[in-house]
């Protein structure tokens, strides 16, 4: 216990960011989502871990959570697959304490699929609206494809982030995935009907364009989270392990001062280079799509390299580095979501998750339940229940 105290006032500490509002989920109550009948869960101000056997609802609560705050699932669900099996609609009530206001959050879902979303009474048009009053970040053991899995699964980070962040980046990346489709249809049907290739230099130069400004927004955004992720790595592991987070993209375009005339430029010249390559193979061989994150721990990657519990560590420094730039652009911590986040990781980085790994409120969900700090929320799921509840 009094080990646990002095890290906790620490946490109070850097907790506490300056000029922040105070945003919290007090209370989230659920009818027929998924397999809960009815439920009246309470969170603490800080830590709550969620706990029990497996198949009892862990997961089901803090994705509750998550869309409670996002309008959707982290698992990219259907409403008609939260509903509880047999049932035709299901109802979420979350009580937000927004700067010293009280704000409903309430999602009426339906196996019609049409879902009702209202915020103090009054209907919401978009879903994503409620992110304006909670937000969160969640992190599941598939984060793990974020160290494991291939590139598309970086730049998915990517674009998510930054599109939350910046409309104009959401704009260029819609224009990217319609200009790549057109230019694609150049690259796989001009043997067949040589008039396409017309239209390819204009496709080709609009797709620059809109790459070039990808590629400047992410490289701005890498050395923000790189820098993020490399301290909290370096706190989780104790300071035995250097995470390093470099942005690839295409040859010549400095990523250390991006500019996006420079970007343009590499993109035009590497376009040219690669001309008859494209031609021949019918595929898109520059530009955007290409990009990556390379993760090095101590200088050997990561993807191939890293144990178990170190990729599992690298994954979740970047998700909690993601939650500070949006901390700090919202100038508001989002509700961390850590969903089974404690196994595979040794007793120190179990603490550093408990303790320090993030100012705000968090929600751990855990089938162990090991020592805890104090001021802790424990809420114990039995089959869709709770089945005991205490603060230590
Ligand atoms: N729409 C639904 N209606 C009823 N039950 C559902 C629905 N969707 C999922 N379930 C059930 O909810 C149960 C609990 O799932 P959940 O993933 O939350 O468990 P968990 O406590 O996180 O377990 P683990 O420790 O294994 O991760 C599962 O048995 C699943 O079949
Ligand atoms: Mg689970």
């Amino acid at each position: 216990m009094c080990y646990y105290n002095k890290v906790y006032k620490s946490q109070i500490k850097i907790g506490k960011m300056r000029g922040a509002a105070v945003i919290m989920l007090h209370r989230l109550t659920l009818a027929n989502f998924r397999n809960y009948a009815a439920l009246d869960a309470e969170f603490a101000p800080r830590l709550t871990i969620v706990s029990g056997a497996n198949g009892q609802g862990k997961t089901n609560l803090l994705e509750a959570c998550y869309l409670a705050a996002t309008g959707r699932s982290h698992r990219g669900s259907r409403d008609r697959e939260m509903i509880r099996f047999g049932e035709s609609d299901a109802v979420l009530r979350a009580e937000i304490e927004f700067d010293n206001r009280e704000i409903t959050h309430e999602l009426r879902l339906s196996n019609t699929g049409r879902r009702v979303n209202i915020r103090n009474g009054s209907k919401l048009r978009r879903a994503d609206a409620f992110a304006e009053t909670l937000s969160a970040v969640m992190f599941t053991p598939d984060d793990l494809n974020l160290v494991r899995g291939g590139a598309d699964e970086r730049r998915r980070l990517l674009d998510r982030c930054i599109s939350q962040l910046r409309p104009r980046y959401a704009e260029a990346l819609a224009e990217h995935t319609r200009l790549y489709a057109h230019k694609t249809r150049v690259l796989r049907g001009w043997r067949e009907n040589s008039g396409l290739l017309d239209a390819l230099p204009e496709f080709n130069n609009a797709l620059i364009d809109a790459d070039a400004r990808l590629i400047f927004y992410r490289a701005s955004f890498v050395r923000k989270l790189a820098e993020r992720a490399r301290v909290l790595h370096a706190d989780c592991s104790h300071g035995t392990e250097e995470l390093a987070l470099t942005y690839k993209t295409v040859r010549g375009a400095d990523t250390e001062n991006p500019d996006r005339a420079v970007i343009a430029h590499a993109l035009r010249e590497r376009s040219r280079e690669l001309y008859d390559a494209e031609l021949a193979s019918g595929q898109c061989l520059v530009g955007a799509r290409r990009d990556d994150i390379e993760i090095a721990i101590n200088g050997t990657e990561a993807r191939k390299y890293a144990s178990q519990g170190q990729a599992r560590t690298a994954a979740l420094a970047v998700k909690l580095a993601e939650r500070e730039i949006m901390a700090d652009e919202l100038g508001r911590a989002p509700l961390l979501l850590l969903d089974d986040v404690l196994s595979e990781l040794d007793e120190a980085r179990r603490e550093f998750v408990l303790t320090r790994s993030s100012g705000g409120q968090v929600v751990i969900s855990t089938c162990v339940l090991g020592e805890t700090p104090p001021n802790t929320r424990i809420i114990e799921i039995q089959n869709g229940g709770i089945a005991r509840c205490i603060i230590t």
